[in-house]
Formats: structure tokens, C-alpha cells, sequence
């Protein structure tokens, strides 16, 4: 199964976050109690450089309480505060201002250091979609004592959520892409609802749910979907599934049984894969099998490195595409200059000219994108502008008008 999931508007959604970021003091880092490794985006930390950082693990009322236990305590050793909420519940704001306000005690501080004393800890929620981004900042919201408005010199048209007079959150989160180079991932997060399904094998999505299922939570599927199989062999009424599933791989059998114990039937009586794949699925999604987690502890570390390594790949490809860019404004300028020495002495100096004048459009073009575009590292998805500075200005600007 091949799963690639990049829309477009994304892009857009990382320049928003890029602009946000910058004014926060720290990120709530929102995963999915589920799949904690596996809904992390693996950008977040050089999104996040420089920035205190809370994760939380939202909707641990699905996950399994002891794994959750373990993952919480797996991110505290690597120094990253963690805490599991149920979003939707009033208090998770209440818990995390906590969290908050140990996470900014450097921050706090600084300040002091600075002679700032009782400014608010800033901070920015963020996550890949359907985490809870939202319900979280409701519950935060439906705590807080005041609703702040544009705030001079910030920015404008930004709303602040003001918690208790110390932790302000702003309103809009930010929004992560989910990342899978990993096919394995891309059906976790596939499971928890993160990405959508219509994209994948429905059939081969639930086989793997079954064997993960069966490996981890053994008598979760047959408590939920194979109780009444006992009863119709004791009525003689079933047909012997074990004999006719025999020559099948063990997880398809499964979901096969699941499907004639539900009545799931075709036509001719035959049991429907599909539509028993898409009940497991939705199951799944929907916490009706159990409190299960599907990202494993002994799996961290190896997902972690990739993470990294993803992490790192991109920063490679963006830099080769900056150079690349580079390249194309200096040959472009190289060929004009080239132009007019022809034209000025009859073409005897082009080389000589064209390698000077090739260099110096790209040491200028280099220059600027160590700028604001190398910071927040999406210089590679703009073109190679020749107003690349001009460029992000005019961007800076629509992003004030909110565009
Ligand atoms: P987002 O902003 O990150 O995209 O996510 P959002 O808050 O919209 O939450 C997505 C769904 O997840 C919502 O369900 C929401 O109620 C549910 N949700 C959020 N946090 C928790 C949690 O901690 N526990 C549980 N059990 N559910 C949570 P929905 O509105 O019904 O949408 P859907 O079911 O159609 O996706």
C-alpha cells in the first residue's frame, strides 16, 4: 500500500505557523495519545527552535492508560514536559497552564533578568489535523477570565486567550502536516482518523489492525466481534470457517470470521471483506473496540532516528534547491551581463565577464536567503526570485492583511 499525503494548502498553513510562532514563547505540541510518535510531524523542532515546548497527548480517554503512562514518561526522560488530557474536558486548560508556566520558567527568567516582570507566558497550539487543536483551545478558552483583543505592536487582528493572568494562548492553532515516509504510520494514522482513508486499501488497513490487534490486545477483536460464533455452533448453524480460511494469511481469515459473525454477507452468502473492514476501521477511529494504542514503545527510539533523519532529508533538499535557485540567478544574470559585453566589445570578454558577474548574483541572492527565509527554512518552496527580498516583503505584508 502506498500512502502520500501532501495537500497543497499545507504549505500554506506551515507559513502561518512560521509567522505565529515568532510571536509565542513556547509551543503546546498536540499528538494523539494513540499514536504519540507516529502524529508528531517531524519538523517540529526546527519549527520550534528557541521555543519552550509542552507536548500533550489528547485523547488519552481512547488510549490504553498504560501505554500512555509509558510514552508520557518516555518524553520526560528525553527532556520534552508531557502530559495526557482529555480535551474536551474543561480542566485539560487548568492542567496545562501548569505545564505551561514550568515550561516558560527560563522564559520568566530572562524577564526578570530584563527588568519585565508579570508579562504573560505566550503560547501557540499546534498539531497535525483532527488532533484536538480545537476542542482543546475551547476547553482552554471556556477557563479562561478574559479574551484578549489586537494587541499594539504585536500583531493585528490576532485574539489572545488569557488563562489566570499569567498564560495567554493564542486562538488560531497551527496546523501540522502528518508525515509518513514510513507505510506503517500512514495506517496508524490512517486508524486514529488523522489522515483520510479513501486512500487506502481498506481491506489491507484492517488486516494490519487485526495482526497488530491480535499481537497486543489479544481477545480485544473476540470479545468485541466473535461472541456470537460460539452460540451459532452450538445451534449447528455455522459452516466451518476454519476449513474453508485454512489456506488464507491468518489476518484475513480473521477479518473473513468477523465478517459472518456481524452477518456481513454478499450476495451469495459469502462473507463481505470490505464492508467488515470499513466497520473495524471505523471502529477503530472511534475508540468502539477498546482503549487500545497502536504506536509501540519498543518501536521509539527506531522511529525517533527516523524522524530525525526525515527532518534532516528535507533540510537537505531544501538546501540543494536554494543552491539550485542560486545557480539559475546567477546564470541568468551571467547570460544578461554576457548581453551586454558583446554588445559593448564584440564578444571578446564573455567568459571572464560572465564567471565575476555569475558569482556576484548569487553571493547577493545567498545573502538574502540567510535572511527570514533561511530562518523559517521554506525558502525552498518559493521560486527563484529575482526580488527575493522585495518578495518577502510583499508576503510579510499580506500576512498582516491576514492573507
Ligand atoms: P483539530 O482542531 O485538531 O482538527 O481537531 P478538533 O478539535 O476538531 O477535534 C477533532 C475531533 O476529535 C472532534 O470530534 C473532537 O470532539 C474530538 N476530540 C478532540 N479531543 C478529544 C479528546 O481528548 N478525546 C476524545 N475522545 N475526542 C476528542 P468530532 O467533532 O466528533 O469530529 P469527528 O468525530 O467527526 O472527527
Amino acid at each position: 500500500m502506498d500512502v502520500q499525503w501532501y495537500p497543497g494548502h499545507m504549505t500554506k498553513a506551515r507559513r502561518m505557523m512560521e509567522e505565529n510562532i515568532r510571536l509565542v514563547d513556547l509551543v503546546i505540541e498536540l499528538v494523539d495519545a494513540r499514536i504519540p510518535l507516529s502524529s508528531r510531524n517531524p519538523d517540529i523542532d526546527a519549527l520550534c527552535t528557541g521555543k519552550g515546548r509542552v507536548v500533550l497527548l489528547c485523547k488519552a480517554d481512547l488510549a490504553d492508560p498504560a501505554k500512555t503512562e509509558e510514552f508520557t514518561e518516555y518524553f520526560r526522560k528525553k527532556g520534552i514536559l508531557a502530559v495526557a488530557v482529555d480535551a474536551r474536558e474543561r480542566r485539560a486548560g487548568e492542567v496545562v497552564r501548569r505545564y505551561v508556566q514550568e515550561a516558560g520558567r527560563e522564559k520568566i527568567a530572562k524577564d526578570r533578568a530584563r527588568g519585565i516582570v508579570g508579562r504573560p507566558l505566550r503560547a501557540m497550539v499546534a498539531g497535525i489535523p483532527n488532533v484536538g487543536k480545537s476542542t482543546f483551545i475551547n476547553s482552554f478558552a471556556g477557563r479562561a477570565s478574559t479574551k484578549t483583543g489586537n494587541k499594539p505592536g504585536v500583531t493585528r487582528g490576532k485574539q489572545w486567550i488569557r488563562l489566570g493572568g499569567d498564560v495567554e494562548l493564542l486562538d488560531t492553532p497551527g496546523i501540522l502536516w502528518p508525515k509518513f515516509d514510513n507505510q506503517v504510520i500512514g495506517m496508524r494514522l490512517a486508524l486514529v482518523g488523522a489522515i483520510r482513508d479513501e486512500i487506502l486499501d481498506k481491506q489491507e488497513l484492517a488486516v494490519w489492525l487485526i495482526n497488530y490487534l491480535q499481537a497486543e490486545y489479544p481477545g480485544a477483536l473476540q470479545g468485541r466481534y466473535l461472541a456470537s460464533e460460539a452460540s451459532e455452533e452450538d445451534a449447528g448453524t455455522a459452516a466451518d470457517p476454519e476449513d474453508q480460511d485454512a489456506m488464507l494469511p491468518p489476518g484475513y481469515a480473521l477479518l473473513l470470521r468477523i465478517a459472518r459473525a456481524r452477518s456481513l454477507l454478499m450476495k451469495g452468502g459469502e462473507p463481505d471483506a470490505d464492508r467488515a473492514a470499513a466497520m473495524l476501521i471505523d471502529d477503530c477511529k472511534n475508540g468502539r473496540i477498546g482503549r487500545i494504542s497502536l504506536d509501540r514503545l519498543q518501536d521509539a527510539e527506531q522511529m525517533e532516528e527516523e524522524r530525525l533523519a526525515s527532518a534532516a532529508a528535507r533540510k537537505q533538499e531544501k538546501e540543494k534547491e536554494d543552491e539550485e535557485a542560486r545557480k539559475k540567478a546567477a546564470r541568468s544574470a551571467g547570460s544578461s551581463r554576457s548581453a551586454a559585453g558583446k554588445s559593448s566589445a564584440g564578444g571578446r570578454r564573455p567568459a571572464g565577464k560572465s564567471g565575476d558577474s555569475g558569482r556576484r548574483p548569487a553571493g547577493k541572492s545567498g545573502d538574502s536567503r540567510r535572511g527570514p527565509a533561511g530562518k523559517n527554512g521554506d525558502s525552498s518552496r518559493r521560486p527563484a526570485r529575482k526580488d527575493n527580498g522585495a518578495g518577502r516583503g510583499k508576503s510579510g505584508s499580506s500576512r498582516r492583511r491576514g492573507i
